[in-house]
């Protein structure tokens, strides 16, 4: 294991599971401290126990939330050289049959919380030149059959890390995403077991773009962490603005 990261102050959403849990591994692993924003707060502060790291709640459908978290993890760690967004959620459901509840909740969650986390964590990006690195989905540049709420929130994101790269890129900050196709996780076990929804979709989106949700051949959460290790290190120095797809050929197919 390289140590692009000792010493490096690294604060990620979604760190009490699945990529986000890879990620704050695949960081400390690499030299990195840690600090995890989690709705699951118990399950951020079981990972952040085994990383030496710290854990805060932190609820991204709540605007107010971003300050804080920022201003917990700088307290915590004395500044922020890396941010990650990776919290997130899932929704399925047919395009007619999205509820205003499951639209607003998979938009503020997904795309809002990111934002405004972004913009909370800029003053400190600016003094560490650091960089920020947001995990989208392969669904925000191709939408995957049956999940309309969620393809246009992750379309969303890859448009708010160009907005911000732009500006930003004069101050020495860089931002960046990860598209990954199927990732086995826990998001990816629920949503194949159904989730609450008309499972007729899964047997509908079958064959189309969603290859991996059915045969089993995901890509593991270790692989999509791997992808942003490598955005958020100098290695990525002349990288901003770009969108890394990770997807197995998922898009292109
Ligand atoms: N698993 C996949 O197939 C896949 C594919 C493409 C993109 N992604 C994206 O990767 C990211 C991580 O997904 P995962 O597969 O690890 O899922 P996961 O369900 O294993 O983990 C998601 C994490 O986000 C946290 N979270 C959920 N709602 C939150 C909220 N309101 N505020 C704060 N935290 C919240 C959860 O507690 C959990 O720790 C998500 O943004 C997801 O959209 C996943």
């Amino acid at each position: 294991m390289t140590s692009r990261f000792t010493a490096k102050r690294v604060l990620l959403t979604g760190g009490a599971s699945g990529i986000g849990r890879a990620c704050a591994e695949r960081f400390a692993a690499e030299g990195a401290r840690i600090a995890i924003g989690d709705v699951d707060l118990a399950g951020a502060q079981a990972v952040a126990a085994t990383l030496d790291g710290a854990a805060f709640a932190y609820d991204a459908r709540d605007p107010a939330a971003a300050a804080r978290l920022a201003a917990d993890a700088v307290d915590a760690l004395g500044g922020i050289d890396v941010l990650l967004n990776v919290a997130g959620i899932m929704a399925w459901g047919r395009f007619e049959e999205t509820t205003p509840e499951t639209w607003q909740r998979t938009l503020d969650i997904n795309l809002s919380g990111p934002f405004y986390l972004i913009q909370a964590a800029i003053p400190h990006l600016k003094e560490s030149k650091g960089n920020v690195v947001s995990v989208a989905s392969a669904g925000g540049l191709h939408p995957v059959y049956g999940t309309a709420a969620y393809g246009v929130s992750k379309a969303g994101i890859i448009a708010v890390t160009q907005a911000a790269s732009l500006e930003y890129a004069r101050f020495g900050v860089r931002i960046n995403a990860v598209a990954p196709g199927g990732v086995d996780t826990p998001m990816h076990e629920k949503s194949a077991a159904g989730g609450g929804v008309d499972p007729a979709i899964f047997a509908e989106a079958a064959g189309r773009n969603m290859p991996k949700l059915t045969d089993r051949q995901a890509c593991t959460p270790e692989e999509i962490a791997a992808a942003i290790a490598y955005l958020a290190s100098d290695e990525a120095r002349f990288v901003t603005g770009t969108t890394l797809v990770i997807d197995g050929g998922q898009i292109t197919g």
